[in-house]
């Protein structure tokens, strides 16, 4: 069966909406910024300050290549999936993707109390920068996506997801 991956930017609960399909659908559940921290025997703040953005872009190209030839996975990305067309091709290989798509308020309530572990937006006035982000990125979020969920309420984002059927044939 085909894996499926979860994009959108920080804050969207990808990782948390991600590990509860992971349990309620009986299937394995990976979090691409997860494999990097562990390779890299770093955090993604730490990988991000020691050797800047575009090294961290290359090792997630890396992670994405390899995960595109599993099967079955729940997979979480990091916000910056989209930037490169090439993620998404692979990804679309053997995946069904899912965009959470938030309002911009909602992502600065979320992030407030998390923004240290987030290099692009550790610094400076949040709402712009999640604002800047979200301009730069909607259109692409919303072009790789085969399904667009409108991510207010956690239980109700993992309802809408079991309910797309794509798991059919995995029971509960
Ligand atoms: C990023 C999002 C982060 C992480 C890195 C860059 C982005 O992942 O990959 O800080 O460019 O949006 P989350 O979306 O899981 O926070």
């Amino acid at each position: 069966m085909k894996n499926i991956v979860l994009i959108g930017m920080m804050g969207s609960g990808k990782t948390a909406i991600g590990a509860t399909l992971s349990e309620k659908l009986h299937r394995p559940f990976i979090d691409t910024d997860q494999i990097i921290e562990k390779r890299e025997k770093k955090t993604i703040a730490n990988i991000f300050e020691l050797y800047g953005e575009s090294y961290f872009r290359k090792l997630e190209e890396e992670v994405v290549k390899e995960i595109s030839k599993y099967d079955n996975y729940i997979i979480a990305t990091g916000g910056g999936i989209i930037l490169h067309d090439e993620n998404i091709n692979y990804l679309k290989q053997n995946g069904d993707i899912i965009y959470l798509k938030n309002d911009i308020d909602e992502l600065v309530n979320r992030l407030q109390v998390q923004k240290e572990q987030r290099p692009l937006i550790s610094n400076g006035d949040l709402h712009s920068k999640i604002s800047t982000l979200m301009k730069n990125r909607e259109s692409l979020y919303e072009k790789s996506a085969d399904w667009i969920i409108k991510n207010k309420d956690f239980n109700q984002t993992v309802n809408e997801i079991l309910k797309l059927n794509l798991y059919e044939k995995q029971g509960d």
